[in-house]
């Protein structure tokens, strides 16, 4: 089994707040990032997949094809965008970064042919990252 990671990079808008907390609970824990007004990040995305290396192309999957899937299916939906307000997924989620790696897990699922997906890393911070592996 070998592992093969393809990167991708997208800029987004975000902010953490919980309605159904007061402001100063919001503030308590979210500090700076609790303003709606928002803030934004450069993310990094590194998509894993697994597989075996085919003995006669030498690949493991076809990688234009696990760019073009990560740039159709992900980047160009939160490149540029407010994720509260303008990705679904984040209407009843916080975008956070572990939130984004599971959204990102669940928009690549089933989308990868000739390898499996194995892990989806999300920097929002060089010092900051989270990875998702799949529902257990
Ligand atoms: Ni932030």
């Amino acid at each position: 089994m070998l592992l093969l990671t393809r990167k991708a990079e997208f800029s987004a808008a975000h902010y953490y707040y919980v309605d159904a907390w007061t402001p100063e609970e919001n503030l308590r824990l979210f500090g700076k990032c609790a303003n709606r007004n928002g803030h934004g990040h450069n993310y990094t995305l590194e998509v894993t997949v697994a597989g075996e290396v085919d003995p006669v192309s030498g690949f493991v999957m076809d990688l234009k094809a696990l760019k073009d899937t990560m740039e159709r299916e992900v980047v160009q939906v939160y490149d540029h965008r407010h994720l509260n307000l303008e990705v679904p997924e984040f209407r009843t989620a916080l975008p956070t970064t572990e939130n984004i790696a599971v959204a990102i897990w669940r928009r690549l699922q089933g989308k990868i042919h000739g390898a499996r997906l194995h892990r989806v890393r999300v920097y929002e911070m060089p010092d900051l990252f989270a990875d998702y592996y799949g529902e257990p």
